[in-house]
């Protein structure tokens, strides 16, 4: 690998904390150190980086949190990073610090604002971390696995009560406006229904499968609503209890524990794959692009790609789920 005059990176987290992201952050920092070069932390996402809130971050300061959830070095909406003095200011405050380049790791909106870095000519790597998977061009985010395995451990425990007294469930995943969380809940749970915004769902067929399953001597009825799904979880519990489907209907909001808890085995390994490469590719005098799982290879693509398309959700997942849950 050619190397650059770089000397010194920023790390920072933005969006959405998702599991994960501390094993990311120790990748950047034990990478960079390895090669001589600095980190600086920066706290607060963009907000943070307006303000000058850095920490310097060495190879023991990153001991002990790659098994953390969350990150540790926070993450804060920041919508004065958006309008141009803020991004003057953000600017001037890394070149204050000596901060060349940096690596951020965060979901959509904040790899719009790393892009947005980029166009001022900043030396940026994204690194995809999000529980929504809808980042375009990677085939996984960090925290998806770990949340994955969250919602899977609820809804079996949810499936033990639903048994035991004969009833319908519909448990609401997170995911923004992408139903990946709740398809891919859903096949690996075994749920009867799943709802999702890519594919809008009259109330009638929702009652009229329930009431089938009642009638068809099931115990319990899973249905997996995504939070973004349309009619959503309150509006379909309403029609069902006010409707005679058999079972009576109880709702389960999973909400933010999705995004917490240690990280799983295989967000270790992509955190620390993808921390690792962002900071190669910086040193190599790359920028502007975004860290990607491609089958099981590390690539990069340029952020204005990322930014300027939309992640679709595999149909071969939805037409899996249909056929599953007969
Ligand atoms: O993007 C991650 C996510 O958890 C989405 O799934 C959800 O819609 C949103 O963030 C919730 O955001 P907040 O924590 O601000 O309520």
């Amino acid at each position: 690998m050619s190397t650059t005059k770089i000397k010194c990176i920023g790390v920072m987290t933005s969006g959405g904390d998702a599991p994960g992201m501390n094993a990311c952050i120790r990748a950047v920092v034990r990478t960079a150190t390895a090669h001589d070069v600095s980190v600086i932390g920066v706290e607060n996402s963009f907000a943070g980086l307006i303000k000058g809130i850095f920490r310097p971050l060495g190879a023991r300061d990153v001991g002990g949190i790659l098994q953390r959830g969350g990150t540790i070095l926070q993450t804060a909406p920041s919508p004065e990073f958006h309008t141009a003095r803020g991004m003057q200011q953000a600017i001037r405050e890394m070149n204050n610090a000596g901060m060349q380049a940096l690596v951020v790791i965060g979901g959509g909106g904040s790899l719009a604002g790393t892009q947005q870095l980029a166009e001022l000519g900043v030396p940026v790597v994204g690194v995809p971390a999000t529980i929504d998977n809808d980042i375009y061009g990677t085939d996984i985010s960090i925290g998806v696995d770990t949340a994955l395995n969250t919602i899977e451990d609820a809804i079996d425990k949810i499936r033990d009560t639903a048994t035991s007294h004969g009833r319908a469930f519909l448990v609401e995943t997170m995911g923004h406006k992408s139903g990946y969380l709740a398809v891919l809940a859903g096949i690996i749970s075994g749920a009867e229904m799943i709802l999702i915004p890519e594919v809008p769902t009259k109330v009638k067929a929702v009652s009229d499968m329930v009431s089938e399953a009642y009638t068809r001597g099931k115990t319990h009825c899973i249905i997996v609503v995504a939070e973004g799904a349309s009619p959503g979880t309150s509006e379909i519990a309403r029609m069902l209890n006010e409707m005679d489907v058999g079972f009576t209907t109880r709702v389960t909001i999973l909400g933010h524990i999705q995004r917490g808890g240690k990280p799983s085995a295989f967000d270790r390994l992509l955190a620390s794959r993808f921390g690792s490469r962002a900071v190669e590719l910086l040193l190599a005098g790359q920028k502007g692009i975004m860290v990607a799982l491609v089958g099981n290879e590390i690539k990069s693509l340029p952020l204005h790609e990322v930014t300027g398309n939309t992640r679709r959700l595999p149909e071969e997942y939805i037409a899996m789920a249909r056929t599953l849950a007969r």
